[in-house]
């Protein structure tokens, strides 16, 4: 069967990693978290002490080299042989992420790893600029969307479900942020692309979000096995 691109855009804690992480298991495709390779080097630069500090941050990412390892439904994130995968998702991480995903020279570079991953098989891959920058012409292209505050809910289960201590409002604000930031950016703004389909998932279970995804996906497929 021929290589089939999903692309899922959206803002933060829409919904985007569970629906494309579980249509990857399903469809045997390979997950590609691209806000994981962006908290990665969060991770690393404040780690270093230079997030603050633009060129160096440019410079590190230059000399990086990020494998995302998509094993039983985890995304396992390694730098080098440095396995990061439990330390990019604190609140820390989160409230610089949307800043240095800003840098230009930062995206340039993951941006040519995700196309990479994307060379030889099917793929789902979800994050801010998939559907716009990274993979335009995706088989089959996804803005999700969700009010603030069901996000915000969501989110804050997740963090209370692994024990971490954090506030609703604390939650709401970090995405509230992150949104303002990663769609005002000059360079890959978040943005509805123009054929992209909206899925807001406000009042949709994940079992209904996944089979509309699913229904799509089928038909290209359908498509493209009777064009080989
Ligand atoms: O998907 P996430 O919430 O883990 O992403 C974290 C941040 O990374 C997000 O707020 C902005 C940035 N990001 C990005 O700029 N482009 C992407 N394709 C994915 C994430």
């Amino acid at each position: 069967m021929s290589k089939i691109i999903v692309a899922i855009d959206g803002p933060a804690a829409s919904g985007k990693s569970t629906a494309a992480k579980e249509l990857a298991n399903r469809l045997g495709y390979v997950y590609m978290d691209t806000g994981a390779m962006y908290r990665a080097i969060t991770y690393l630069a404040q780690k270093n002490g230079i997030a603050d500090v633009t060129d160096k941050v440019i410079e590190m990412t230059r000399g990086l080299d990020i494998v995302l390892n998509f094993e039983n439904g985890l995304t396992r994130v390694f730098v080098g042989n440095e396995e990061v995968t439990e330390f990019i998702r604190t609140p820390e991480v989160s409230a610089k992420v949307s800043e240095i995903s800003r840098i230009p020279e930062v995206r340039t570079e993951l941006v040519k790893t995700q196309r990479r991953m994307a060379d030889r098989k099917s793929i789902v891959a979800e994050g801010r600029d998939i559907t716009t920058v990274v993979f335009p012409n995706a088989d089959v292209k996804i803005f999700m969307t969700a009010d603030l505050d069901v996000r915000s809910d969501r989110r804050y289960k997740e963090f209370i479900e692994k024990g971490m201590n954090v506030t609703l409002p604390d939650v709401k604000e970090n995405l509230s942020k992150r949104d303002e930031i990663d769609s005002h950016r000059q360079v890959s703004p978040l943005k509805k692309a123009e054929d992209a389909i909206e899925l807001d998932t406000t009042d949709l279970t994940v079992e209904e979000e996944l089979q509309k995804i699913t229904a799509l996906i089928k038909k290209v497929e359908l498509n493209k096995s009777h064009h080989n």
